[in-house]
């Protein structure tokens, strides 16, 4: 059988680079869509990539018409998605008394939007051919909120939502929706936290430590496993005991 195809948006970022490696490790032929305007990230990308199945594709995650091009060039060249991880994200922080129109839609566009842009356009053909997985990148921040992050936070929260909707739609299909929340993750997105502030972040995970993306990767080669199928609506918190719930 031919190796299931994996699409990772966000997929040259920290989280998203670590998913690429975790799922072609698994024997999944991944492509990695991501902005193209980072040219020396994406020379990094491919040389930390050497040796797997992973292949760069540009896509704007925010633009509809560019999702959906960039799923029919896929489809073209390899073949149908059969696995699709939402893991594109930015940060806008801001309270919101100072928060202009531009860092909400940014946000909102890119990391609510952008699962929708994918999903609209995948859906319908995971669900005829029968299999699907598809998890959702949402946040620790999507469950409690955090100072600074209305935007951000919003568009976790809402990414939830989306998760339980689409997979009630989908689930006599074969497809499954999942999210995975994590906590504070050491990447790019993290060390741009104002360091006292990051500071005293860490110093409040029970772990007592920041999480490594390989964390967030093994919780997502979990869920799109072939024999995942009946784990589908759910949230998977990997947070180090930062928000313990149930
Ligand atoms: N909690 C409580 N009070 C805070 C605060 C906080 N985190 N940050 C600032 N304040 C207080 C200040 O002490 C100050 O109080 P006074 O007015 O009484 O002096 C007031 O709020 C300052 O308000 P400002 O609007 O001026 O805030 P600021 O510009 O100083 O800081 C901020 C705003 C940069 C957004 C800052 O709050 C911050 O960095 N927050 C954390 C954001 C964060 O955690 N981002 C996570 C990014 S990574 C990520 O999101 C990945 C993931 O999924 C987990």
């Amino acid at each position: 059988m031919s190796s299931r195809i994996a699409l990772v948006t966000g997929g040259i970022g920290g989280l998203g680079s670590a998913i690429c490696r975790s799922l072609a490790q698994a024997g999944r032929k991944v492509v990695a869509a991501d902005l193209a305007a980072r040219s020396e990230r994406i020379d990094a990308f491919r040389a930390e990539m050497d040796g797997l199945d992973v292949h760069f594709a540009p896509a704007d995650v925010g633009s509809f018409e560019a999702c959906g091009e960039l799923l029919r060039s896929i489809e073209a060249t390899q073949g149908p998605v059969d696995i699709l991880v939402n893991a594109a994200g930015i940060t806008r922080d801001a309270t919101l008394r100072k928060m202009d129109p531009q860092q909400w839609s940014d946000v909102l566009r890119i990391n609510l939007d952008g699962a929708f842009n994918l999903c609209r356009q995948l859906v319908e053909g995971m669900c005829e051919r029968g299999f699907g997985r598809i998890v959702n990148i949402s946040s620790v921040n999507g469950q409690t909120g955090q100072f600074g992050q209305t935007n951000y936070a919003a568009a976790k929260a809402g990414l939830h939502g989306f998760t339980m909707a689409l997979a009630r739609e989908t689930a006599r299909k074969g497809v499954t929706v999942n999210s995975v929340s994590p906590g504070y993750i050491d990447t790019p997105m993290t060390r741009a936290i104002r360091e006292d502030v990051r500071e005293g972040i860490v110093t409040s995970i029970p772990v007592g430590r920041m999480g490594h993306p390989h964390d967030i990767a093994r919780t997502v080669a979990f869920l799109t496993a072939d024999d995942a199928g009946y784990i589908t609506g759910a949230n998977i918190p990997v947070n180090g005991g930062l928000f313990i719930s149930f």
